[in-house]
């Protein structure tokens, strides 16, 4: 079955059923600030869910565009997706258990109107309940009555059954989800819906939306009782043409084929396989979220960061299938062939989206070839890459460990990677000592006054860097209410000018007023990402980054304020040499007149 199909069947089916159709909404929330993304089909009516009128009724369908990145990484498995499509059902106050499951197994066995799957392999899950909230035998008893015998039935807790709610609080409720026996061999005697080996797929899932959750964690009985359901197209497709994975449907297998057109790939190497996945995932979604009509673009902060993100994962997959020229721009055609039909946006954002894949691949492969100018200069002038200059590489440069690794063995070269491993944990040991005090860094407390100077700090660090060099590092800093006092590697004075660039340069972005985003990552990420700072952490431990706006961005364990429209005026008030490299700058923040 095509997934053209397979969506026709579901919309058509409720439809007939008395569903309004509805179009997917936008991949970002409108009525949500606090998720980046729309994770789910209900998303975009939470308000409706909670007793608003729907203006086309209570009971509603649609094929909805999904992201979601908190599985980012299982990407590379038989079925995670950062983006799919989510064909889901609503009841508003309307219909409850009884008909949702009636017509879910009406639609998944019937093969005239439905999917035609083998009752005998299906098996579901249940809410078992809680000391606030009753097992769910109302909808285990409806599912023997539609032919699921008892043992496969199976009672769980919390944290499989009950979904919802999206953000902090919101629309909730116990859940029963559909699972598929793919055929394969169980893998241990408690094998069962859930466990995650592959035997049994999870293609449906219908909640039984009768709370909210609050803020403080408390359940209030909705005054309605909802149904929300969600069937992930791509998983289901999987699992109706018996494929080995989500890669092989027609939504995905085209993006597969062509990657391998392009890297030149006629067998697939076993470790290829995670690798093509991951590419063929990230290049759909990257090329999704730029298509909203929300005019998305890849940047530092917030869902631009989400797409910077995956996109250079995918460079640096394509790389390593020897994909050395930009490819990412001729894959906008592929997903348009594909899913164009059904999301016009695609087609009217041919040209802005292959303009922004363009770009970003051209500014993260420009880290790339000077990394890969190092490695051969390293190369012929002493005929090795050691793990120490695998540390200066993806220190200085940005340039990930993995990249060295393969450019060494393509010289017929090992990389030490345990050299690499301990000249991190010596660089760690660095920073350690100089927060603590050591380098005289560090901040006076954690006042207002201070965290207003820290985050001032790290502009005064990007604009030495933007003014008067990438190369001017940061030695040590330290912050008292009165002033920030910032030493860095330097061999002079910064000039009259220098210092008015600056100050005119930090002034302008506390005037624009850019948030401040805090976020966690692993170190190579950071670097990846561009992100400057002393290591705090250890290594394969996740650092804390800081990112003003699309303006800076480094590894720092804060705090900072919110947004910096609220720093006042910077000024320089002092620059003094202290040692034959480093230059000691002093400024403050005067209140805005
Ligand atoms: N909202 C439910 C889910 O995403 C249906 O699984």
């Amino acid at each position: 079955m095509t997934a053209k199909e397979l969506r026709k069947r579901y919309l058509e089916f409720f439809e007939k059923r008395g569903h309004a159709v509805l179009p997917s909404a936008s991949i970002i929330p409108e009525m949500d600030p606090t998720v980046l993304f729309t994770t789910a089909g209900m998303h975009p009516l939470v308000p409706f869910l909670l007793g608003q009128p729907h203006p086309q009724g209570r009971r509603l369908v649609n094929c909805q565009k999904c992201f979601r990145t908190d599985d980012i990484e299982e990407i590379g498995d038989t079925h995670h997706l950062t983006f799919f499509e989510m064909l889901g059902n609503w009841s508003l106050g309307d219909y409850f258990k009884r008909e949702a499951i009636e017509w879910a197994m009406e639609f998944l066995t019937n093969s005239s109107e439905g999917l035609g799957l083998d009752k005998e392999k299906i098996s579901v899950t249940v809410y078992e309940g809680d000391n606030q909230i009753p097992p769910d035998e109302e909808a285990a008893g409806i599912w023997e009555e539609v032919g699921i015998p008892r043992e496969r039935i199976h009672f769980l807790p919390r944290a499989e059954n009950w979904w919802g709610p999206v953000g902090d609080s919101g629309p909730c409720g116990p859940d029963t989800e559909i699972f598929v026996d793919v055929g394969l061999k169980a893998c241990s005697p408690d094998c069962r819906p859930g466990c995650g080996c592959g035997k049994y797929i999870e293609i449906w899932n219908l909640v039984f939306m009768a709370y909210n959750q609050t803020t403080e964690r408390e359940y209030h009985t909705l005054r309605q009782k909802n149904v929300d359901t969600g069937m992930g197209v791509e998983r289901a497709l999987q699992v109706i043409n018996g494929l080995p994975s989500v890669y092989e449907t027609d939504l995905l297998g085209p993006i597969i084929d062509k990657i391998k057109k392009i890297a030149r790939i006629r067998e697939v190497a076993p470790e290829q396989v995670v690798i093509l996945r991951i590419l063929a995932d990230h290049i759909r979604s990257s090329v999704m979220a730029l298509a909203d009509d929300k005019g998305l673009v890849p940047s530092n902060v917030e869902h631009g960061y989400v797409i910077r993100r995956l996109l250079r994962i995918a460079i640096r997959k394509g790389h390593q299938l020897r994909i050395n020229g930009p490819f990412l721009g001729d894959f906008v055609p592929t997903v348009i062939e594909i899913l164009g039909g059904i999301y016009p946006e695609l087609q009217r954002s041919q040209e802005r989206v292959t303009t922004e894949l363009a770009k970003e691949e051209k500014r993260f492969r420009s880290t790339l070839r000077r990394g890969l100018r190092i490695c051969e200069k390293l190369l012929k002038e002493k005929g090795e890459l050691t793990g120490k200059d695998a540390f200066m590489l993806f220190q200085s440069h940005g340039f990930p460990l993995e990249m060295t690794v393969q450019i060494a063995e393509e010289h017929g070269q090992e990389v030490d990677v345990s050299e690499f491993r301990s000249e991190f944990e010596r660089h760690r040991q660095i920073s350690r000592e100089a927060a603590q005090g050591r380098f005289q860094s560090g901040l006076a407390d954690h006042s207002e006054e201070v965290i207003q100077l820290h985050t001032a700090t790290h502009l005064l660090h990007q604009a030495l860097r933007r003014f008067v060099g990438q190369d001017v590092v940061q030695k040590g800093s330290n912050i008292t209410r009165e002033r920030t006092r910032l030493d860095v590697q330097l061999d002079r004075k910064l000039t009259e000018d220098e210092l008015r660039q600056i100050e005119k340069w930090v002034n302008e972005m506390i005037r624009r007023d850019l948030p401040i985003k805090r976020e966690t990552m692993s170190p190579e990420e950071a670097l990846a990402m561009g992100a400057i700072g002393l290591f705090g952490e250890k290594y394969g431990d996740q650092v804390t980054v800081y990112s003003v706006g699309d303006v800076s961005m480094e590894i720092c364990s804060g705090p900072h304020v919110k947004r910096t429209g609220v720093l006042g005026t910077f000024r320089i008030t002092k620059q003094k040499r202290i040692g034959a490299n480093t230059l000691r700058i002093r400024g403050v923040l005067e209140a805005a007149t």
